[in-house]
């Protein structure tokens, strides 16, 4: 028979008990353990199983033939990548829908709903859980129900309140226009979780854009704006007291394939950008290019979060914002606004995910 795959190819993925530890599937050889120039020697397929004997090292071993079809390089496909454009349900305003929402209480208690919530910021980007109870530091109950808290300079948790001598913007009654957050970290907190304890301030709606969906926009409205965008480095900084950090990376990322990867946004920490006056201002034509469309109204959901609901969603492709807010005194606390927050990781939300689906 004829077998589309090398011998070291083949030689590489034996999965007998002294390549692979039987209990846990991990390769038990390094690259160099494997004779340089191996070669099949014998070759034979019985009933959909393959059997290889390579030479020189004599081993033998045996591959469901089905499984090593599987294999064959598809060059008309990327391959899938959760992460990536082409794996989402990308939206605006208009077409949006339902909003993915569940409650609290029934996630904590049911293996579906929770799938359902954690499957929803994979493909719509987020999720609002409603009736998580409005005590301090809940936030943090949520985040470790699908992963591991990501502590930042923040904290483990931060307060989104008015402060006297705030080290960011968010922490004023200040509009906020639609951005991601941390752009200077790498690697980026992928999921971000608000949990709203009181909101009873005038203004303060909160506003989430699909920033894949945007680029998706831009890439069709004008292909150079995008092309420069996924080109051209951007360097965020952010430093205060205790921190000092920065990163730099396009505002559109894209993986080998083209395909929209992560979007960083972040108007208040971008740095000055280093480039030859027409490439400069190539980039700020693009650059406004891609915020027109970030701020078209019908680009932007707004909701406003009422206490007890906790939003969780991709840091990496949504963008979010907040209108502006003003405290009443003279409604005392009621007249508050107090939003906690914290970060944690796409990669465990989707291992979390991944279980739960095991079971079902
Ligand atoms: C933030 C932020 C939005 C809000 O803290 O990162 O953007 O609704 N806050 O206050
Ligand atoms: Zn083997
Ligand atoms: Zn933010």
């Amino acid at each position: 028979m004829m077998l589309d795959a090398s011998a070291i190819w083949l030689r590489d993925n034996c999965s007998c008990a002294e390549c692979r530890h039987p209990g846990n599937g991990q390769k038990l050889f390094n690259i160099g353990d494997l004779a340089e120039g191996i070669r099949v020697d014998e070759v034979r397929e019985d009933d959909g199983v393959v059997h290889v004997r390579f030479a020189p090292d004599g081993h033998a071993a045996v591959f469901d033939g089905e499984w090593l079809r599987s294999w064959l390089p598809n060059t008309a496909e990327a391959p899938a990548d959760p992460r990536a454009d082409d794996a989402k349900e990308l939206w605006n305003a208009t077409t949006i829908g339902a909003v993915p929402e569940a409650d609290w209480v029934a996630y904590q208690r049911d293996p579906e709903t929770k799938a359902a919530a954690l499957d929803a910021v994979l493909r719509t980007g987020f999720v609002v859980l409603h009736g998580v109870e409005t005590t301090p530091r809940r936030v943090l109950d949520v985040a470790a129900s699908f992963g591991f808290v990501r502590n930042t300079n923040y904290g483990e948790l931060f307060d989104v309140r008015i402060e006297t001598n705030p080290v960011n913007l968010a922490f004023t009654g200040l509009p906020i226009t639609p951005h991601t957050d941390n752009p200077y970290r790498d690697p980026v907190p992928t999921v971000q979780l608000l949990h709203c304890l009181r909101n009873a301030a005038k203004g303060g709606d909160s506003g989430f854009v699909d920033g894949f969906s945007a680029a998706a926009v831009l890439r069709d409205e004008n292909p150079d704006a995008f092309d420069v965008l996924s080109r051209t480095e951007v360097t965020y900084r952010f430093a205060s007291a205790d921190a000092e950090l920065s990163a730099t990376r396009p505002m559109i990322g894209l993986d080998t394939y083209g395909r929209v990867r992560e979007v960083r946004f972040n108007n208040r920490s971008m740095q000055p950008i280093r480039l030859r006056p027409a490439d400069s201002e190539r980039f700020y034509d693009a650059y406004r290019a891609f915020a027109e469309v970030l701020n078209r109204p019908g680009q932007q959901f707004v909701m406003r979060l009422q206490p007890g609901d906790c939003v969780i969603f991709d840091n990496t492709r949504l963008l979010h914002a907040r209108t502006r807010f003003e405290e009443s005194p003279a409604e005392g606390a009621g007249g508050e606004r107090h939003l906690q927050g914290c970060y944690a990781d796409l990669d465990g939300l989707e291992s979390t995910l991944a279980v739960l689906r095991r079971a079902q």
